[in-house]
């Protein structure tokens, strides 16, 4: 099973990860891994430390003449924000000695880890806090989650992300994105990320990309921040990964931890979601047919997933992220040391991070979708898994 952990502060001298269990023989190199860390970075809506972040993950165990070997993967990447020393980083994050007139941060932003953090911890200063809960850790989840979205597209299986809302801005409802999504996804879901790619808010459709742009830059003006809805698309995968039997092996229930694991994400629909508890049964459920020596439904509003296992339809999955806690606006706060109440000091940050946070999305879906797909066809080697896949369809 692949299992994987990273470590780093935001403005520490780098991330770290460790990916455990990947089968030996997978062809693999620094360069896939880029590709989602630099989608990971563009998007409209950023904040400062964009333009000088660069990411690249440099692989230094695992891997020998670009294929896995079976032992663990290990990645490092360094944050350039801590190698810009005008910040003073390196004095702030200092591993030995605490430095003399280094400001102690005690205003908690609401919606931020802050203030829970820092009674949780027991530290006067939300420093700390900041520097894990921060979704700068999620550079380095992408890098990880990478290697399992490759290890799923060596068996044909694709994960593409696109925006659906921004604020006040989006679909009207699931036929229309259907309208949009379906046909690309024909292709296999890759062909959804790339066309959503080239939108800078990471919308299928040029209007509303343009509308959201809009709305991205009043809310800027305002110095408020926004959220959205996002849709993943998987396709190419078997019948039966998960299992009803046991709750833990629930797939859906999996993906929604996931997704419900990265940082502020709010809610998860499979299928039709929240919008099957406004319908009857019959405009809900997947009709079954059997065509062409296979069984078929002729609708997906389940979104691939019944009984916590995968139909063979691609599996539809949204989201929704809550809108950036740290605001240009002040919010009401109170002082963690003189327990008087003030307002919200405003720290670099993005307005709008969900056309970034799309590809963190995909990207923590790939882990748990390439561990179903190894319970059931698992082996050491690439080679094994695929004579159990080959075994398994025959
Ligand atoms: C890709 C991405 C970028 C984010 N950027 C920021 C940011 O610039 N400023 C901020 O305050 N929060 C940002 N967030 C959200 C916070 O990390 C998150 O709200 C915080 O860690 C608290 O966790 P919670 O929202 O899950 O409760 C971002 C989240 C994601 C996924």
């Amino acid at each position: 099973m692949i299992r994987y952990i990273t470590a780093g502060e935001s403005h520490g001298p780098s991330l770290t990860g460790i990916v455990e269990g990947v089968p030996a023989g997978l062809p693999l190199t620094e360069d896939e891994i880029a590709t989602h860390l630099v989608r990971r970075q563009q998007g409209y809506g950023r904040g400062g430390r964009m333009a000088f972040e660069k990411d690249f993950a440099t692989i230094s165990s695992g891997l020998r003449f670009g294929k896995t070997m079976g032992g663990p993967i290990a990645m490092s990447m360094p944050n350039r924000a801590f190698e810009k020393d005008d910040a003073g980083w390196p004095t702030v994050m200092n591993k030995k000695e605490e430095a003399e007139g280094i400001e102690k941060i005690t205003l908690p932003r609401p919606g931020h880890a802050d203030l829970v953090g820092a009674q949780k911890y027991k530290f006067d200063d939300i420093r700390p806090v900041i520097e894990r809960s921060s979704a700068r850790e999620t550079a380095m989840r992408v890098a990880c989650c990478s290697i399992a979205r490759e290890f799923l597209k060596h068996f044909g299986i694709e994960i593409g992300g696109h925006v659906l809302r921004i604020g006040s801005v989006g679909f009207e409802g699931w036929d229309e994105v259907r309208s949009i999504a379906d046909p690309l996804a024909e292709h296999g879901a890759e062909a959804i990320y790339k066309a959503a790619d080239e939108s800078d808010v990471r919308c299928l459709d040029e209007e509303l990309s343009e509308q959201m742009r809009e709305e991205i830059k009043v809310r800027r003006k305002e110095g408020s921040s926004l959220g959205g809805i996002y849709e993943i698309v998987i396709t190419g995968l078997p019948v039966g990964l998960g299992s009803y039997v046991h709750w833990d092996r629930k797939l859906d229930g999996q993906l929604a931890q996931a997704i419900m694991s990265t940082q502020a994400m709010k809610g998860v629909e499979i299928g039709l979601g929240f919008e099957a508890g406004h319908r009857p049964g019959h405009e809900v459920h997947d009709e079954i047919t059997y065509e062409e020596n296979d069984f078929k439904r002729r609708s997906n509003r389940m979104g691939g997933i019944e009984g916590g296992m995968s139909t063979g339809m691609p599996i539809i999955l949204r989201g929704v992220m809550k809108p950036i806690p740290t605001m240009l606006n002040p919010l009401s706060t109170v002082d963690m040391k003189t327990k008087e109440e003030t307002e919200t000091r405003y720290e670099r940050s993005d307005v709008c991070a969900l056309p970034r946070a799309v590809v963190v999305a995909e990207s923590v879906l790939a882990p748990v979708l390439a561990n179903a797909f190894l319970e059931k066809f698992g082996g050491d080697s690439i080679e094994d898994i695929e004579a159990n896949v080959k075994a398994a369809t025959q």
